[in-house]
Parts: structure tokens; C-alpha cells; sequence
């Protein structure tokens, strides 16, 4: 979109009249954590605006001064996306619509199963919400207490429990958003069953602000297990690993998650102060939480000759969780060079190929500044593994990117699982979609946002 700066300099003005003085940030020193994404790749100019609406009106306001001063506008929950999707990069002017003052927990429905939340609500407030009512969100994930319901929607989180309850996209009931014409687009029926003409709650969910901005959810909830179990299993294969889950599937106990760990990941998070609950070293382990008892997760992995070791405790078993959901952070914190960061899903079946692939890869790449160490781990009961590759050399990084995500789509899998595509992948999403698909995409980015308002420089260029 062709910014004017006649228009741009008069906006701040403009937007304070909608928000308020408070809630327009223009300080580069102020702005700047909105200006950064969680990895620290990802850094917006100094010159743009912060805009913080407390509602739906607001949002549609703000908006609507936007277009009229052709500045476009990235949408913000959280900032814990992992591939620069909120982190606009226009070299003209650009604002940022946070909407963690639109945080609101509205009351749980216990006979539908919802609970309608403000795009800002952050995941762990709605869970505990929910608990109160006897039922949970479906999806969970580590960054919980600060990513917001309306990114999870916009990413189409998925996380842990996406084996057992679906993504983001399967948890929206209802929504509400303002479109790039200032209009508010409310579907909100707490319905199971609602087939009148095309899914757009749907089509918002893993738009990646590019569509419109959501402002409310009405979120599904689920029954949770009254009882779970939680094993750590070491095994010497990713095989081995994924005909334990399967194993457990088989019995009958409903798997909740499945997470695959490397003893390269063990390690680095047992450094941390996540002890591996193991008492042998191994290849790999896979943590296994299913529906039931700690004595009936047991007796199916006694039965597994391919199990070296497990620990099994009764859910929500954090102290094992911790060994799991400490890999991201830790993995930030050890490499000396940006960390090499995707995020890909390939069929069961290539799952070892996968590993391998990256493993082959990685030992290629100069030892400098120390070798290039992968650290793969990740949702491996969804075919979805997480690629790190920590001190890969700065000049190298595009390289071994574009090699992994090759390597994925040989193997018949998909380059982004469940984080987007962002601003990290976009240069990719060839490899993902063929030509009719995306043209089918730029069709429906048209037709929403024919000015390209809505986060330029995301997921399509
Ligand atoms: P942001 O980072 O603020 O934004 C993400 C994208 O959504 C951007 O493109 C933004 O423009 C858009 N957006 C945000 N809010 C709105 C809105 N209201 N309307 C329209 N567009 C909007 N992700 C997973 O899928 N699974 C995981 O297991 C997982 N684990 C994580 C663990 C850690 C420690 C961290 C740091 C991240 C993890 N993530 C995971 C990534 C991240 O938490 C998710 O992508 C999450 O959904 C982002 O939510 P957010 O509110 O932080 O969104
Ligand atoms: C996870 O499953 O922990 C995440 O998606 C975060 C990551 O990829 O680091
Ligand atoms: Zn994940």
C-alpha cells in the first residue's frame, strides 16, 4: 500500500482522538518490545506506532484512520509468534494494533461448552477460567501465559494436545473481526453443526493478520480426563518412539500428547535444571500423556521390548512436562549465532527419514563458530517436529533453511506444521502451495483487503 506522509504525520493525532493519549505509543524506547519478536529476529523500524483499542469499536476506528491514511496495520496479541508475523517491516509508516487491552473473560456456558473471550485474553487466564467450570481449552501450549486466543487463532496454534482435541481453527465456536473496510464481522453461535455457505471463521483461522483483526472468540470447550498419565520413554529410534505411541493408542487409553526429545535436547535442558527423569542415557524419548492410570500406562510400556527406560507419574506430572517445555528457551539461550528455527510436519512414515535428513545437513556445515548442532524435538504423534539448529555460521543460515524445507517437501511434508509463515517463511511458500492454490490465495487476499492494509510483507508477498 503507497504510504502519504501528509496523511502519516497527522495519524498519531488521529488515533489518539480514538484511544486516548495512553494508548498511542510513538517512543522508540517505549515501543520497542512490540518493535521485537520473541526470538530477536525479527525488529520493526523505530518509527512505528503502537495503537492499543480496548474494544471492538475502537479497533473498527482505528482501523478505518488507518485506511484513511493508507498506513498499514500489523495486528499484535502476545508477541510470542515465532516466525516475525507481527513484526511489520515496511521501510514507510506503519502501526501496530496491540490487543491486550481487549483481555476480557466473559462467562463460561456449561450446556454449550464456551466460553467467549476478548481477542487480548491470554491463553492461561481462559484455561483457568474454564477450570473453574469443570472444562478445559483443547489447546495448550508452553507459551500460555502470554500468547492471546486471538494470535493462537490467527496462527491456528496447535501445541501439545493437537492429537486429542485439533488446532486453533477446531476451537472457534464464534468470532468476531473488523475487516480492512471498518466493518465488524460477527459469527457467534455457540453451534457444533452450522453449514450456511463458506467456513469464514474458518479462513481467519491461520490468516496471520492479513485478513482482518479479530477483536472476540467464542471458544470451544472440552470435558478433561478425569484421570492422566505422563511417561518419559527412551528409546534408540524416532520408530521405536512412534510405535510406543502407537502402542498406547492401541490399548485403549486415549492419547493426550506425544513429544519427541533427542539426547542432544535432554541434555541441554538437564544443564538448565530440568533433570532427565531417565536413569540411563538414551538416543531418544518421547514423552506420552494419555486418558487414565499411572499403573495402565505402565503395564502397556512393559509389554514394548523397544522401551530402555521410562518414568511414569500420575498428570499433570509437571516435573516431566518441564524436561519437554523447556527446550524452546534453553535452545535460545545456548547458541552463539541466531538459532535456525522451523517448525515442519512430514507422514509417519518419513518421520526418520526427517531426522536423519537434518542430522546429515547440520554435520555439513563449517564448525565456526562451534559446530552446527541440531536440536530437533516436538508434537511427533502429528508428524510435526520442531527443527532447531543451534551456531549455525551467520552467512550459512538461508542455506540450510532452504535445504531442510527442500528436504520436507521431498518427503511429501508441509514447511510451516502450526507456527505460520509469517515474514520467516514467505520466501518458501512455493514449496508449500502450487500456483492455482496460491492464486486462489492472492484471490481471497484481494477481495478482503484489496489496499493491502492488513500486514503487508506476511505469508503472501
Ligand atoms: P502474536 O505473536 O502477537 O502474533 C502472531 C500472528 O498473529 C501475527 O501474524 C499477528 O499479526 C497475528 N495476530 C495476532 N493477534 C491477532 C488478532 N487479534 N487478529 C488478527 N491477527 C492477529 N505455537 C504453536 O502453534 N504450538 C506450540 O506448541 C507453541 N509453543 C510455543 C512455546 C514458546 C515458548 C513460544 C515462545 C512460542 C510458542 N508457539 C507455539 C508460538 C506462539 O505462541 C503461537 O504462534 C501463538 O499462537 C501466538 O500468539 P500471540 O498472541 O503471541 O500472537
Ligand atoms: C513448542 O512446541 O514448544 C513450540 O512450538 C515452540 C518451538 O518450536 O520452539
Ligand atoms: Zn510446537
Amino acid at each position: 500500500m503507497p504510504t502519504d506522509r501528509a496523511a502519516t504525520t497527522a495519524l498519531p493525532t488521529a488515533l489518539r482522538r480514538i484511544v486516548g493519549d495512553a494508548h498511542v505509543l510513538t517512543d522508540p524506547a517505549t515501543t520497542e518490545s512490540y518493535r521485537t519478536d520473541w526470538t530477536g529476529r525479527w525488529r520493526s523500524p523505530e518509527s512505528t506506532v503502537v495503537v492499543r483499542p480496548a474494544d471492538t469499536a475502537q479497533t473498527a476506528a482505528v482501523v478505518a484512520a488507518c485506511a484513511d491514511a493508507r498506513v498499514p496495520v500489523t495486528p499484535q496479541g502476545g508477541n510470542t509468534g515465532l516466525v516475525g508475523g507481527a513484526q511489520p517491516s515496511v521501510s514507510g509508516p506503519s502501526v501496530i494494533l496491540s490487543t491486550r487491552r481487549m483481555a476480557g473473560i466473559g462467562a463460561v456456558d456449561t450446556a454449550d461448552r464456551c466460553i467467549p473471550v476478548g481477542a487480548g485474553a491470554v491463553l492461561a487466564d481462559v484455561r483457568a477460567a474454564a477450570r473453574k467450570a469443570g472444562l478445559t481449552v483443547g489447546v495448550d501450549l508452553a507459551a500460555r501465559d502470554s500468547a492471546t486466543i486471538g494470535g493462537m487463532v490467527a496462527t491456528n496454534a496447535g501445541g501439545v494436545h493437537v492429537i486429542r482435541y485439533g488446532s486453533m481453527r477446531a476451537q472457534v465456536l464464534g468470532i468476531e473481526a473488523v475487516t480492512a473496510a471498518g466493518h465488524v464481522f460477527r459469527r457467534w453461535r455457540p453451534l457444533r453443526k452450522d453449514n450456511v455457505g463458506y467456513d469464514l471463521p474458518g479462513l481467519l483461522a491461520g490468516s496471520e493478520g492479513t485478513l482482518a483483526v479479530i477483536t472476540a472468540v467464542l471458544v470451544r470447550l472440552v470435558v478433561p480426563a478425569r484421570r492422566t498419565a505422563v511417561a518419559v520413554v527412551g528409546v534408540n529410534h524416532v520408530a521405536d518412539a512412534q510405535r510406543v505411541v502407537a502402542a498406547v493408542e492401541a490399548s485403549g487409553a486415549p492419547v493426550h500428547a506425544a513429544e519427541l526429545m533427542t539426547a542432544t535436547g535432554l541434555g541441554l535442558v538437564g544443564r538448565a535444571g530440568a533433570r532427565n527423569p531417565l536413569r540411563r542415557d538414551v538416543p531418544y524419548a518421547v514423552l506420552v500423556e494419555c486418558a487414565g492410570t499411572p499403573d495402565l500406562l505402565a503395564e502397556v510400556l512393559d509389554e514394548q521390548d523397544r522401551v530402555l527406560d521410562a518414568a511414569v507419574e500420575p498428570g499433570p506430572a509437571h516435573r516431566l512436562w518441564a524436561v519437554r517445555e523447556r527446550h524452546t528457551e534453553v535452545i535460545a539461550e545456548v547458541s552463539q549465532t541466531p538459532v535456525v528455527k522451523l517448525d515442519v510436519t512430514v507422514p509417519s512414515a518419513a518421520m526418520s527419514d526427517l531426522v536423519a535428513g537434518v542430522e546429515r545437513l547440520a554435520a555439513d556445515l563449517p564448525d565456526s563458530p562451534r559446530p552446527a548442532t541440531p536440536v530437533l524435538f516436538g508434537h511427533v504423534g502429528d508428524g510435526n517436529l520442531h527443527v532447531n539448529i543451534v551456531d549455525v555460521p551467520r552467512g550459512r543460515q538461508d542455506e540450510i533453511v532452504d535445504a531442510v524445507l527442500r528436504l520436507v517437501d521431498a518427503l511429501g511434508g508441509s514447511i510451516s506444521a502450526e507456527h505460520g509463515v509469517g515474514r520467516a517463511k514467505r520466501a518458501w511458500i512455493e514449496l508449500g502451495r502450487d500456483a492455482v492454490d496460491l492464486a486462489m490465495m492472492r484471490a481471497v487476499k484481494g477481495a478482503l483487503d484489496p489496499d493491502g492494509l492488513f500486514n503487508p510483507g506476511a505469508v503472501l508477498a
